[in-house]
């Protein structure tokens, strides 16, 4: 293997992995806790085991419940299990985990990247390997295979060297039919202790039903896991002691209760997620906020001099709201950056640099790693993350969490709002150090305490709603307009029509839409205007008549009782009167129902989009 070098090509796979080594029947645990990571990817799932000296497989593409339906009586105490979104390597039952190595001794479940594995594959061919599937996984599989000679463990500890890029793997061995062993580096995995049984999985939640005592490996850590034992080892192959942690946040049910899907009763969790995320982080008698959690002095607050935002999608989208509210309201420099874009980076973190890193899941692989570069260079990262455990919120010096309850849906609905809640807050505290009065400050909080009714009332406007989706859903282009804090939230808006409805939806900045983009307006195409911003209200309206003038139908949304728009739009969406930083939450519940009604009518996969997952875990 010395000729192995590192290979540019990335392939991709991010997934939920699970492991039980225990006396129950391993797997119907791993069916269950593979339900609770089912969100991690879709494309297909599988489980391994070892029964009488051989190593049996069951796996299905497409659904977990399709795998479920492969399983009846069969028993099993050692168990590994997966579930697969893939960007390399079809959709496939031969490229579902696990996978075996070409002599069906081995078999290995992985979440991640092996950057070097074609290689890897060329050497192993040249070897005399025979491959069955296009997956990077199997080049772990084989290689274990190659340097196992009687103890899986040191198999697994020779292989782990020679893979390059970011991962988490659970191997079994046929021979060994009592242990498993796991493996991590940069993908997340944590170990669940129970009495006589032992778990590994990507996230704790998949365990918390299970045990609440856990550990979590770092990077390069290896672990060999038995029924009644947990061996450690670092990097350099020497075991290690680890502290247990308890898990300490209550066991969620998820259920969507009478809604159709998870993402309806999200988007109608919101008034709660958003009453939440207040809960009792303001006082407004002193027109103040508190946040207990930040283990940040006030004069350290007091002496940031610039905020570096970091994240992707829809927290990116919460990010560059904050990034308008801090420079306008605390009036601090602050800069918001796409993670997958900063990481590569080489930034200038001066003195006096704080970060918010936003990230629902706290798993996101480029967050994380713009988070690590910042931390070297010496910034103070604050995680504003939903996810308690998640990786964020142990890199970071401290975390504010959104409380906003699991988010199932693969679309991000109630996460947004709640961190446009929490970055709300944190601005109002950053500016209340700094110039902002007492009087301005009880005037800011009293509007956000408004919110929650403001949202039921949007939320009560959704058949009208809907009756606009039946009538623009069949539209395959669509453009999201809008200026100032609209701006960002027409980039939401429209990345929730393209996630879920599968519609080429473009948000764009009101103004820049002369600039190219107008081009492409016709009676086909519609605006979607989002005019809720007062300062740049009329510019917008200009914006809404040009649109007019090349025949795109045109949904205004703007607050109630602007009569000037009625007259120019097709239709209009109204939310309640409120300060412009508050009105993207309000606005954003009205899209999200608009994505939704719009995926209703075309059928789509709501809960669970095509090609998505929610937590992305590779870069
Ligand atoms: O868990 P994160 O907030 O870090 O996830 C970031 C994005 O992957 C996520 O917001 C994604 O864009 C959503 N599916 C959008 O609805």
């Amino acid at each position: 293997m010395n000729r192995i070098s590192r290979l540019k090509k990335t392939v991709t796979s991010m997934c939920g992995i699970f492991a039980y080594v225990g006396t129950r029947n391993g797997i119907r645990l791993a069916l269950d806790c593979l339900k609770k990571m089912e969100y991690r990817g879709y494309d297909s799932a599988g489980l391994a085991y070892i029964a009488d000296g051989n190593l049996i497989t069951h796996k299905a593409v497409g659904k977990l419940r399709n795998l479920e339906k492969m399983i009846d009586d069969q028993t099993a105490q050692c168990v590994i299990a997966h579930t697969r979104w893939a960007t390399h390597g079809k959709v496939t039952t031969e490229n579902a985990h696990p996978i075996l190595d070409a002599t069906q001794s081995v078999a290995v479940i992985h979440n991640g990247v092996i950057e070097n594995f074609q290689q890897l594959r060329h050497e192993l061919e040249r070897e005399g390997i025979t491959f069955r599937t296009e997956t990077d996984t199997e080049v772990i599989a084989n290689l274990i295979a190659i340097l196992y000679k009687g103890d899986l463990l040191q198999a697994v500890q020779e292989m782990v060297p020679l893979i390059k890029g970011a991962w988490a793997i659970a191997v079994i061995h046929k021979n060994h039919p009592d242990e498993c062993i796991v493996a991590k580096n940069s993908s997340p995995l944590v170990i669940g202790i129970g009495v006589g049984e032992t778990f590994a999985a990507s996230e704790p939640n998949a365990l918390i039903h299970h045990t609440r005592e856990v550990i979590y490996l770092s990077e390069g850590e290896l672990a060999r896991i038995k029924a009644n034992s947990v061996e450690l080892f670092d990097e350099a192959r020497l075991p290690i002691t680890k502290q247990t942690e308890q898990l300490k946040h209550s066991a969620e049910e998820m259920s969507k209760g009478d809604f159709a899907h998870y993402t309806l009763k999200e988007i109608y969790d919101q008034p709660q997620a958003v009453r939440n995320a207040m809960l009792s982080r303001f006082f407004e008698d002193y027109g103040t906020v508190a946040m207990d959690e930040i283990s940040i002095s006030a004069a350290a607050l007091l002496a940031v001099k610039r905020v570096v935002i970091v994240a992707c999608g829809t927290s990116l989208h919460a990010g560059l709201v904050a990034g308008y509210m801090l420079e306008e309201i605390a009036r601090i420099p602050t800069s918001v950056e796409i993670s997958s874009e900063f990481r590569y980076r080489n930034p200038i973190v001066e003195d006096g640099t704080l970060v918010l890193a936003i990230s629902q899941s706290g798993e996101t692989a480029d967050t994380l790693a713009a988070v690590r570069e910042l931390k070297a260079k010496g910034a103070t990262i604050i995680a504003i993350c939903n996810v308690q455990g998640s990786t964020l919120t142990r890199d970071a010096d401290s975390t504010l969490f959104l409380r906003a309850g699991t988010e199932v849906g693969v679309c991000s609905t109630k996460a947004f709002t709640s961190q446009l809640t929490v970055l709300t807050l944190f601005t109002i505290m950053m500016a209340r150090l700094r110039h902002m009065s007492k009087a301005e400050g009880q005037e800011f909080l009293s509007a956000l305490k408004e919110i929650p009714e403001q949202i039921q009332q949007v939320l009560a406007i959704a058949p009208h709603i809907e009756k606009l989706a039946d009538k623009y859903a069949s539209a395959n282009d669509f453009y999201f307009i809008g200026r100032r804090y609209m701006y960002p939230t027409c980039l939401e808006g429209a990345l929730k029509l393209k996630e879920i409805a599968y519609i080429n939806a473009c948000g764009y900045a009101a103004g820049e839409m002369k600039h190219g983009p107008i081009a492409l307006l016709n009676e086909k195409c519609p605006t979607f205007a989002l005019c809720a911003d007062t300062l740049t209200y009329d510019k917008v309206v200009s914006n809404v008549m040009e649109s007019k003038a090349r025949h795109s139908p045109v949904i205004c949304l703007t607050f109630a009782g602007d009569t000037r728009l009625t007259k120019i739009a097709d239709d209009i969406i109204e939310i309640p009167m409120t300060r412009d930083e508050l009105a993207p939450i309000t606005a954003a519940v009205a899209c999200q129902l608009f994505a939704y009604y719009c995926a209703k009518k075309r059928g789509a996969d709501i809960d669970q989009p095509r090609n998505l997952a929610k937590s992305v875990t590779v870069e």
